[in-house]
């Protein structure tokens, strides 16, 4: 699952201990195990290999340069979805033919930079984007390659502000209206209209969506293919699942098992754009308890982050294990999540010290009894933490480390006050 373990009694990542980790950078820091996040990459890569697929890592997961890199190294592309994440994807080393560029509001600016530097294919969402992509790689002289994002309407049995292939949702164009794009863009000269992309959702614990997705997109190609299109592309997005609660997520090879038969021997070439797969179980939010608090029957442990630094509980109700760094007799958990029954566990908020309600970690969370100054873990942090964080309240956003082996290394620095004000000054 990941290399966050408890040894000696205490929470260690690789062979850097956590509160080694806290000592020297200080908290709250997000601290990534480099060993889980390529191997998640690697078991996606091999799940997937009788497909040949280029495996796009989505760099809104979490985009820090460092850990692109590592995937960069293994030849991975990457899925982006602004210029600000194209420019994150070539600094890390990222082969412009190597990324896709998803999104429903492409700005005439990233448009162009994307062409500009040769990118490998734009997934175009509307019409109107469609045209606008014609246009200015007519400007700018160059062929382009794209993919037409589908609205399959499935079902990914998940979140609701993170389905993106149901109906009534913004994303990509619905079935019918697919066959007239075509019809009307799949001949361009300038655009060579030569896929169709797929997100329905995140995270997608079940395979079955997947399926579906893929059969209604299959049959289109057909049908594409015998009026005349030439598709060569299918990309069928990212969405797999990450433990949070234990070990709920299907792995790699269970998607693959169910994907992989439906697009052998199809002769697509195949494109994945995983992220929380790869970078969540590889990222744990390292945090201190300023202080417990009783308080009308509840105990408040409150610690030193908060909702603008990992917003997802209050977002998404989205559940994270957390537990201290060092548990005390009798409380080293063997599994993680909600099952986890010891005596002496006490019913505990976690909350974050921002002037919001909705800034808590878990609610009603069994755990032991932690002090003032003890460190807890908040697991499953990788994905959609750093990435979602905000300076609110004024909070500096907190540093990175990434552990390799024995060496902890600082990847992003903790923000000052006055990285607060930098862009004020004009
Ligand atoms: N491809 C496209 C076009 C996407 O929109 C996304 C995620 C992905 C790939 C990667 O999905 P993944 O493999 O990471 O599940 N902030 C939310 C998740 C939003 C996902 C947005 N799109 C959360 O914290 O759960």
């Amino acid at each position: 699952m990941d290399y966050f373990e408890y040894r000696d009694s205490a929470l260690w990542c690789e062979g850097v201990a956590m509160e080694r980790i806290a000592r020297e950078f200080g908290t709250p820091v997000y601290v990534y195990s480099a060993r889980t996040f390529v191997e998640h990459y690697e078991r996606i890569a091999t799940a997937f290999a009788k497909l040949q697929p280029l495996i796009c890592y989505s760099i809104k997961s979490c985009p820090n340069t460092h850990l692109c890199k590592l995937l960069a190294r293994k030849g991975a592309g990457f899925d982006v979805v602004s210029g600000g994440e194209l420019f994150r994807a070539r600094r890390a080393g990222g082969d412009p033919a190597k990324i896709v560029f998803a999104g429903v509001g492409k700005s005439e600016a990233e448009i162009r930079a994307a062409l500009r530097c040769g990118i490998g294919l734009l997934n175009v969402e509307s019409e109107a984007e469609m045209d606008q992509l014609v246009r200015i790689a007519a400007e700018e002289s160059v062929s382009a390659r794209a993919a037409l994002r589908i609205n399959p309407d499935v079902d990914p049995v998940t979140h609701r502000h993170t389905t993106t292939g149901t109906r009534e949702t913004k994303f990509g164009v619905d079935v019918a209206r697919a066959r007239r794009f075509f019809e009307r863009f799949g001949r361009t000269k300038e655009v060579s209209l030569c896929g169709l992309h797929l997100h329905i959702g995140s995270p997608v614990n079940r395979v079955d969506p997947y399926v579906a997705a893929i059969q209604r997109a299959l049959e289109l190609i057909d049908e594409l293919t015998r009026a005349g299109f030439a598709i060569d592309t299918l990309d069928i997005g990212g969405g797999f699942s990450a433990h949070y609660r234990g070990t709920e997520a299907p792995d790699a090879a269970a998607y693959a098992a169910a994907i992989v038969p439906l697009l052998r021997e199809r002769g697509l070439r195949i494109i994945l754009e995983p992220g929380r797969s790869i970078a969540a179980n590889a990222g744990v939010l390292l945090t201190r308890v300023e202080y417990v608090k009783p308080a009308n029957a509840r105990r408040f442990v409150i610690v030193d982050a908060g909702m603008n630094d990992l917003i997802r509980p209050v977002l998404y109700d989205a559940y994270h294990f957390i537990w201290p760094v060092r548990p005390g007799e009798g409380f080293v958990p063997g599994a993680r999540g909600d099952a986890i029954d010891a005596p002496g566990l006490v019913e505990t908020d976690v909350v974050g010290p921002v002037c919001e309600t909705g800034d808590f970690f878990a609610r009603k969370r069994r755990l032991p009894p932690v002090e003032r100054g003890e460190l807890l873990a908040v697991f499953t942090a990788g994905a959609y933490g750093m990435s979602m964080s905000s300076q609110y309240n004024s909070r500096p956003r907190a540093a990175e480390v990434l552990v390799e082996g024995d060496a902890a290394r600082l990847i992003r620095r903790r923000e000052t006050y006055d990285d607060l004000v930098e862009a004020e000054h004009v």
